[in-house]
């Protein structure tokens, strides 16, 4: 793990006078949500901001972090003073000790976004507990804390719908759950301080936010006009030294980085995988159909000549994706279902999808595209085209014409289909 050269204590970590981190570190952890590498473990970082009137805890940690979460706790605050408990995100990694808070800290009044309050019952439901007294807010929504003020921020979806930040006002701190964070491990935990974790911030955000890059700039957008001396994420390092240029990085990140040299044009990207040369020849056949028509731009990729990380900023801002494979054992072939599999990390919802193939024997391939197209919420308007072996001068054209009408469709051009007065009476 990258820890420092110090071990960190016990106790809690003063981040700003009387704001601490009261979080846990997990250097071990090699895997997160079994989709995610963390090759130096994770922190959840969970927080405790004093007023004159009251402490509030911000967010909690993974249930069998709770000892570290609660000894820190304790060493700065006992549980007869927190009048507040502020949930921006309620994952378990984050809400893991949330039950056990509640009933040490009775008094205290839980603060979440009005979208987490279904899930705080879902998550309390095991325990039996019965759901604390919760207040919903949302942007505008404040808790005076005496002499500091915790502000709401709105900001869905950044990674799950109850996503919030909260900011302390007079410090000019913002609490912002996953957003902005990153598994890397340090016990330095101040980003002047720690390793190099530019890698885990990035990768992060790839796998984390990036499905989401329209909330992400909503986000953004909310955050900007902000004074922010410090970012206080759920995970990763604490950004106090240039925490604006975090927000410029996402901000980057998710806005549009290809240049399209005519952004009038719909893209269709037609990708393929080819034993024999006849899936290949439906491709270049479907590409050719769907050149006809004018305003749109189609590119034809071989999968056999590059793994599919490198298409992600392509599938990303394309409008139509077609994928091609040959039936072998009765499936896709894997390097069509890896493309498939990246899909996930991009918000591919409401692109035009097709399939086509040419088979052997049972041509099981189309049908298994067009299910998993549909199930990532792909419009499949057109139905896959299979060819038996090798394609003739008819066949081909069959393929022409299916290029053409997913360019008509991508267009909006596409036929409309005749309303049968029958169907009515
Ligand atoms: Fe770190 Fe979405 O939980």
């Amino acid at each position: 793990m990258a820890m420092g050269a110090a071990a960190i204590t016990d106790d809690a970590v003063e981040i700003a006078p009387g704001v601490h981190w009261v979080g846990a570190l997990d250097p071990h952890l090699r895997s997160f949500d079994i989709i995610l590498k963390t090759a130096n473990g994770t922190s959840y970082n969970a927080y405790v901001v004093r007023g004159e009137n009251g402490v509030a805890v911000i967010d909690t940690v993974k249930e069998n972090f709770s000892d570290d979460f609660f000894r820190r706790l304790e060493s700065v605050a006992s549980y007869d003073e927190i009048t507040t408990i502020v949930l921006n995100h309620l994952e378990p990694d984050h809400s893991g000790a949330l039950p056990e808070l509640l009933r040490r800290a009775p008094r205290a009044r839980v603060y979440l976004s009005t979208r987490a309050q279904m899930m705080l019952k879902a998550l309390l439901k095991p325990s039996g507990e019965k759901p604390p007294a919760y207040i919903p807010v949302t942007t505008g929504d404040s808790v005076d804390l005496g002499g500091r003020t915790l502000s709401f921020l709105h900001t869905p979806y950044l990674h799950w719908p109850d996503t919030q930040c909260t900011y302390i006002e007079e410090d000019g701190i913002l609490f912002t759950g996953d957003i902005f964070g990153c598994h890397f491990c340090d016990t330095r935990l101040f980003n002047d301080r720690v390793g190099d974790f530019r890698f885990s911030f990035e990768y992060y955000y790839a796998h984390i936010m990036r499905p989401f890059r329209a909330y992400v700039l909503d986000a953004v957008a909310l955050i900007e006009p902000l004074a922010l001396n410090l970012i206080a994420p759920a995970h990763g390092p604490i950004l106090r030294h240039l925490p604006r240029e975090y927000l410029h990085r996402y901000r980057e990140l998710a806005t549009p980085r290809l240049f399209n040299e005519a952004r009038s044009e719909k893209t269709l990207l037609v990708f393929y995988l080819s034993a024999y040369g006849n899936t290949r020849r439906m491709a270049e056949a479907i590409a050719a159909g769907a050149e006809r028509i004018a305003g749109v731009r189609v590119s034809l990729y071989d999968l056999e000549g590059g793994d599919s990380d490198i298409f992600t900023d392509l599938v990303e801002e394309a409008d139509g994706l077609a994928f091609g494979s040959p039936t072998i054992n009765a499936d896709a072939v894997k390097p069509i279902w890896d493309l498939l599999s990246s899909l996930t990390s991009v918000n591919v919802k409401g692109k035009l999808g097709a399939a086509f193939g040419s088979y052997g024997w049972s041509g099981e391939a189309v049908r298994l595209i067009e299910d998993r197209l549909r199930g990532l919420k792909l419009r499949v308007p057109v139905d896959g085209l299979r060819i038996k072996l090798v394609p003739d001068t008819g066949e081909l054209e069959q393929c022409c014409h299916l290029g053409e009408s997913l360019a008509r469709h991508l267009t909006g051009q596409s036929e409309h289909r005749e309303l049968d007065m029958a169907i009515l009476a």
